[in-house]
Parts: C-alpha cells; sequence; structure tokens
C-alpha cells in the first residue's frame, strides 16, 4: 500500500493542490473503499450524532462501506478511541476520519506515524504536532471565536462585566476559540472580568460537559448579588450549564445575560426560544459531511483537492477546508427549527 501525496502551492491562485491516493495495489480495490469514522458519541454534545449520520450517508453516497467507532468525551473514551483506531488499521481500512477526543492521547500511541500508508482526515478537531495528518474539514475555528466576541461587543454598551468560558485543552479547537474570541474582547476597556479570570487556562473547564460549566458558574456566583451582563460561552453545552447555575442562585429570574454559544443544540433552540440564550452558531453539517465525503473519495481515487487553505498543526501545513457557519438568534431561529 502507498500513498501517493503531494502539495504544490500555485502562487497566482494562492491554491493549495492535493494529490492523493491511498493504494496503488490493484488486488486490494475492495478494502481502498472502506472507511472508518472514529468520532465522540453524542452523550455530552448531541452534535456528533448528527455528525455520523450525515457523515455515514455522505460516505455511502459514493459507494463507500463505512464502520462507525464511537466513544464518550472524557477520558475512558480518548483512550478507547487509540483502541479503535488501532482496530481500525489492523482491520485494513486506509482512509480513517477522526475526531479526536484528546489528541495528545492519539500521538502518544504513535498509531497515525506508524501507519503513514493510511489517509488521515481530521474531522472537526485537528490532531496537533502530527506529520501523519492528511487533511483538515471543519469550520474555521478561529473564525467561530470572532463571531461570539462581535456579537458581544455589539451589545457592550459602556461599562459592563463579562465572565469567560472555554473548552477543555484535550481539544485544540477550545483554545482556538477562546484565544480569538478573547483578543477582540479584551481589546474593549469598558469590560470587567468580576471573578478575575482571563487566562485560557484558568477559564478552561475540565470536560465539555454542562455539569461543569455549571459548577464552574456556580462558583464564580458564590458570595456575590451581582449578575455579571456578558458571557462568553463557547458552545450550547457551556451555555447551558451556565444558565442553569444563574437559575439556581436567582430562583425565578427572567433576565439574563448575553450569552453565546455554538452548535445549536435541542437545549440550546429551547434556551433561545426561552430567552436564556442569546445566540448560538449553526454549522452546516451536512455540508461539512459532503465536504470530507469528497476529499475521502479523491484520497482513494487519486483525483487532486483544490484547497486554498492550510492549518498548520504543529508538524506541518495541513491541506484544510472549511464549511460555512452562521449566527442563530431569536430573529431567525425560525429558519434552522425543522431541521430537528
Ligand atoms: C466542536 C464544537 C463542540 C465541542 C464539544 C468542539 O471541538 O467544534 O462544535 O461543541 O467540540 O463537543
Amino acid at each position: 500500500m502507498k500513498k501517493i501525496f503531494t502539495v504544490l502551492s500555485m502562487c497566482c491562485a494562492m491554491a493549495t493542490l492535493t494529490v492523493c491516493s491511498c493504494s496503488s495495489s490493484d488486488d486490494d480495490e475492495s478494502v481502498n473503499e472502506k472507511v472508518a469514522l472514529i468520532l465522540p458519541d453524542g452523550a455530552t454534545v448531541s452534535r456528533w450524532t448528527l455528525d455520523a449520520q450525515y457523515l455515514t450517508k455522505s460516505l455511502k453516497s459514493y459507494g463507500y462501506d463505512v464502520q462507525l467507532f464511537t466513544a464518550s468525551e472524557d477520558n475512558e473514551g480518548a483512550a478507547k478511541q487509540v483502541k479503535q483506531i488501532e482496530e481500525a488499521v489492523k482491520a485494513g481500512y486506509q482512509t480513517i476520519v477522526i475526531t479526536p477526543v484528546d489528541y495528545e492521547k492519539i500521538n502518544e500511541s504513535g498509531i497515525l506515524e506508524a501507519n503513514q500508508d493510511c489517509n488521515f482526515i481530521c474531522y472537526d478537531r485537528m490532531i496537533m504536532n502530527n506529520p501523519a495528518v492528511d487533511f483538515y474539514a471543519s469550520c474555521d475555528p478561529e473564525k467561530i471565536g470572532e463571531m461570539q466576541a462581535q456579537f458581544l461587543l455589539e451589545k457592550a454598551d459602556g461599562d459592563m462585566t463579562i465572565e469567560y468560558f472555554a473548552g477543555p485543552v484535550t481539544d485544540k479547537n477550545a483554545k482556538k476559540y477562546f484565544d480569538s474570541a478573547y483578543r477582540l474582547l479584551s481589546a474593549n476597556k469598558s469590560l470587567s472580568v468580576p471573578s478575575g479570570k482571563v487566562a485560557y487556562e484558568d477559564v478552561a473547564l475540565a470536560s465539555w460537559s454542562s455539569d461543569d460549566a455549571f459548577a464552574e458558574m456556580s462558583a464564580r456566583l458564590e458570595g456575590t448579588n451581582v449578575m455579571p451582563d456578558l458571557i462568553l460561552a463557547p458552545n450550547d453545552n457551556v451555555a447551558e450549564g451556565v444558565i442553569k447555575a444563574l437559575e439556581a442562585r436567582w430562583l425565578g429570574i427572567n433576565e439574563f445575560p448575553v450569552i453565546t454559544g455554538q452548535d445549536l443544540t435541542e437545549a440550546a433552540i429551547a434556551n433561545i426560544l426561552a430567552r436564556k440564550q442569546t445566540m448560538s452558531i449553526y454549522k452546516e453539517y451536512e455540508d461539512l459531511a459532503e465536504t470530507t465525503a469528497m476529499i475521502v473519495s479523491c484520497f482513494i481515487s487519486g483525483k487532486p483537492v483544490v484547497t486554498g487553505k492550510t492549518f498548520n498543526n504543529g508538524a506541518k501545513e495541513v491541506p484544510a477546508k472549511y464549511s460555512n457557519f452562521t449566527l442563530v438568534t431569536i430573529d431567525n431561529i425560525g429558519n434552522y427549527i425543522t431541521d430537528f
């Protein structure tokens, strides 16, 4: 099995051309038609159930056999994912789409580097510092953080208070979301932070579960009678935990801070309709899945992919393709409700 992998930068078009082919061995054609999907399960964040459905559907439309492996978004799940990748490689899967629960655990195992003839496509989350990653399909994480920050800044009016939250260190997206949002928000000198927590390490939650966000917000509210004006919540789970903590602290409240989110989960739809959460971000999951399937088909058939983008994962410039996302508020949520 040989992977031909060439990245050419075409200066005038500023495009990145990736030519990829997983196998040149004709006797093994059927093996090549199998794709393994290694995803988080939907127990903590429901979007992964949708991602699994759309990815499976899109890959099947190319005629590929798809095997889905899921794992919980915790330490156990992170260890399980390493085993799942090992299992998939052993079973002859040469094209593997991965959303890492903890990219460092995958790196520690050395499984990708030991199988560089396979195509490893990172979906939504990057596996950092790993030269064996072949492609990145996602929504631009920096632009998402910026959209959340810009939304809060538009609502900021004179001296206001803000509390910052971020996702766990195991997910590189979390720091990207936070850094890009904080860069814009911290430039507004009228915003003060009651808890004083502004460094990523201080606001990163232990996991993406809403329970962790609830516990952290509850702790920050202890001994204060003042509700913050703005909350940077990186996703809907965190927003949900923050909202529950506010409701526990002030029973029966009906005025909430401006609270951000992302994913447009069912809980977020309910919270936006109830005017508890102010915004979410709808990522075009179907498009992301179709893009990923198209990239997979290029890898398998050896056709070129023109991406125009790369993402530096610390080990190399990984060719990348980004899907669109949109801001959702009470004003346009009606356009999205039928999706659920
Ligand atoms: C994804 C978010 C998701 C979070 C928790 C991030 O990497 O980009 O969409 O809410 O993980 O699963």
